[in-house]
């Protein structure tokens, strides 16, 4: 057994974000279509006296270094499982934005599961570490899963979506992030205004067959035209400067543009690798955001490195 594991994980883009209505329980039936691009954090587990964190990384400070991060809830709450005490030290080097909608926190955690798991040698069954992940939040199950998966429930229940091919994205990372419950908070206010009611009158969220039917063929262009997030609204009513972000990748030639999960990053979509980076380096002079990132994808999930 090694002393040290290093797990990278990946972030994730929601190609489709159907809301529906609010549950009892305060979390909205979704039907998500997550898809893992090849934006990484790493997590690397040693043996320690106590529960430590550390995080590295252009947004470090915007991270909790302790016992509330979701990566030490994971440790611990795997601990509780197997009645082992989790004295382990966790370094996050962090390459995903820092509340970008990109479930970056959630990788973490998925990460966490796995490489204290491997430390640990408590081999545990996937279906308890997926029923850990829930535990931890509702996006947490995709960091272990990765590829492309239809998360239904409150985006737990998963099942894997069949791609062809690999598609190519930039990501535009914007200053500062935005709270998922005050997005989800924002969806339900902008709804009653509607006249509708956000916990009823909603239909039950479902995958749209059209773009299902694009990831299977690996149609890119189809793609673009079928991505969809009911966040997106919220997202621009609490950062209307978003609207400038998705506007400048359009006219730069993206295929496809929409706000990722409850923001404030923005996704676009590229036909080929070339276009784009030539895309992110287009949106990254714009003015428009921090900075753009090329990733590909689907990746897989929380992988331990050699
Ligand atoms: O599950 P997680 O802790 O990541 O969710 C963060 C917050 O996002 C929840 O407290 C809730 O406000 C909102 N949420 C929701 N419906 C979901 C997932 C998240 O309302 N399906």
């Amino acid at each position: 057994m090694s002393s040290t594991i290093t797990v990278r994980v990946p972030a994730k883009v929601n190609v489709q974000l159907a809301v529906g209505g609010r549950r009892a329980d305060g979390f909205h039936g979704l039907a998500s279509v997550f898809f893992a691009v090849g934006l990484y954090d790493e997590v690397t587990v040693t043996p320690a006296d106590r529960l430590t964190v550390s995080v590295a990384g252009p947004d470090a400070a915007a991270v909790p270094a302790d016992r509330s991060n979701l990566a030490a809830r994971a440790a611990v709450l795997l601990g509780a499982r197997y009645g082992i005490t989790p004295q382990v030290h966790l370094h996050i080097d962090k390459g995903i934005p820092v509340a970008g909608g990109m479930a970056g926190g959630s990788a973490d955690a998925a990460a966490a599961l796995v490489g204290c798991d491997a430390l640990w040698g408590t081999g545990a069954d996937p279906a308890v570490l997926a029923e850990l992940a829930a535990e931890l939040g509702s996006d947490v199950p995709f960091g272990l899963l990765g590829g492309v998966a239809l998360g239904e429930g409150r985006g737990e229940v998963l099942s894997p979506v069949p791609t062809g091919g690999s598609f190519h994205w930039v990501f535009a990372v914007a200053d500062g992030g935005l709270s998922t419950p005050a997005v989800y908070g924002e969806c339900d206010r902008l709804r009653d205004l509607d006249g509708g009611s956000a916990d009823t009158d909603l239909p039950v969220p479902a995958a749209d067959p059209v773009l299902l039917e694009a990831l299977r063929t690996g149609d890119a262009t189809a793609l673009g035209a079928a991505l969809s997030n009911d966040l997106q609204p919220a997202a621009l009513s609490l950062r209307p400067a978003l609207a400038a972000t998705l506007r400048a990748g359009a006219d730069a030639g993206a295929i496809g543009t929409l706000v990722s999960g409850s923001g404030p990053t923005c996704a676009f979509l590229a036909k080929d690798a070339a276009s784009a980076a030539a895309l992110a380096t287009t949106l990254t002079a714009s003015g428009t955001c921090r900075t753009a990132l090329p990733a590909a994808g689907p990746v897989p999930g929380a992988t331990v490195l050699d």
